[in-house]
Parts: C-alpha cells; sequence; structure tokens
C-alpha cells in the first residue's frame, strides 16, 4: 500500500483541520492545485487567498480555477507571501484555518525564481499571526535546487524555534528515498 505521499500528507492535515466557511490561504499558487484543494474545503461560504510572485503562475492557477469551478470566492495575489497579513482583511487575522506553503520554483518556467529564506521565514511568521486555535501551516520543502538546502535549513530553525506551548511542530519525510525527495514540515497553532 505505501505510506502517503509529501504532498498527500498535507492534504489530509489540512482536510482533518478546517472547516466549509472558512478563510485558507495558499502562500505559493503556482499551478493551483493547492488552491483549488482549499477551494474545495471551504466551500461556497468560505474563502481562498492565493500569491504569487509570478504572474504566469497565477494565470495557470485562474485557469484550473475556471475549469474546476469551485464554489469558494478566490483571491489571487500578484505579491509576496511576506505581505499576506496586509492583504488579509483585519477581521480574518487570528481567524485563518489553513496556510499551504510548497516552497522552491515554478515547474516550466525559470528556475532562478524561487523562495528564498528570508521572504519565507517573514511570511511563516505572518502565518502563525494569521491563523486561528487549531489552524495549521504546511510547508513542503525541496532541497535539490541551488539554494533549497539552505531556505529547508532556516525553515527547519525557524520551526525548531517555536513555542512548545503554542504551537506543535511536525517533520514527515521520507528516510531512504535517493535524489532529494520533498518533505514536509507542519505547524499547529494549540
Ligand atoms: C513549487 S511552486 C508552487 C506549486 C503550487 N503549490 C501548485 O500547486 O502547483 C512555488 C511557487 O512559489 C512562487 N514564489 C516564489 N517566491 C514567492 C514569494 N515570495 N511569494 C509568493 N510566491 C512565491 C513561485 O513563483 C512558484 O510559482
Amino acid at each position: 500500500m505505501g505510506f502517503v505521499s509529501i504532498l498527500g500528507f498535507a492534504h489530509r492535515l489540512i482536510a482533518e483541520r478546517v472547516q466549509p466557511g472558512e478563510t485558507a490561504i495558499d502562500a505559493t499558487a503556482g499551478n493551483g492545485v493547492d488552491t483549488l484543494f482549499l477551494a474545495r474545503i471551504v466551500g461556497a461560504a468560505g474563502e481562498v487567498h492565493a500569491f504569487d510572485i509570478q504572474p504566469q503562475a497565477l494565470e495557470r492557477t485562474a485557469a484550473r480555477l475556471a475549469r474546476e469551478q469551485p464554489d469558494a470566492k478566490v483571491r489571487l495575489h500578484l505579491r509576496s507571501h511576506a505581505e499576506m497579513a496586509a492583504a488579509v482583511a483585519d477581521e480574518q487575522h487570528g481567524r485563518v484555518a489553513a496556510v499551504m506553503f510548497n516552497l522552491g520554483y515554478l515547474p516550466g518556467e525559470d528556475h532562478a525564481i524561487v523562495t528564498r529564506p528570508n521572504t519565507t521565514v517573514q511570511a511563516l511568521d505572518a502565518a502563525c499571526r494569521l491563523l486561528r486555535a487549531g489552524g495549521i501551516v504546511t510547508i513542503v520543502l525541496y532541497t535539490g535546487h541551488p539554494g533549497g538546502q539552505e531556505e529547508a535549513d532556516a525553515v527547519e530553525r525557524w520551526a525548531e524555534a517555536l513555542p512548545q506551548r503554542e504551537y506543535q511542530a511536525l517533520l514527515y519525510r521520507f528516510a531512504n528515498q535517493r535524489n532529494h525527495p520533498p518533505y514536509l514540515i507542519a505547524v499547529e497553532k494549540r
């Protein structure tokens, strides 16, 4: 049967916690797979904010949404996820159910446009402030591209430093896969 994949496990953790009608964030829209996934969970009464710094990514996400027609309200933001707090309405601060990060580069586009440690850590701090109690941040990390290992190290240091009374942090990774497999860090706000 095999273990659940990295992305599959992130989706499972999210699906177990996010309720219809809630607000969720895709911090790295890319091809829009996670945006659509979140939109389907929050449903007609819910809202999804999706961020990317590349117009092509938001175009791909918009095309996927147009094809799949989820009921949720989805707002696409062409800006860094480090600025997510400014893009989300004040009344939603402290009420966001989930924030998903899928780091690295957009497949099929310029591999030099990647998520970076400083802005990623800023965005993770912002995500934690936006979360409701019981809400979750998932981060899929890649170490195979230039700068990926440094970013993953920074995210691991960030997660290890979270106060245990306020957050639970989980690491999910395959121990014997070759060629820099992705892995997952998930953080739940208590
Ligand atoms: C691995 S892809 C995301 C894949 C996506 N979750 C999906 O379902 O297809 C990473 C994305 O992060 C975006 N990105 C890079 N830096 C960013 C930043 N500072 N803020 C938001 N997105 C960023 C890239 O443009 C790229 O589209």
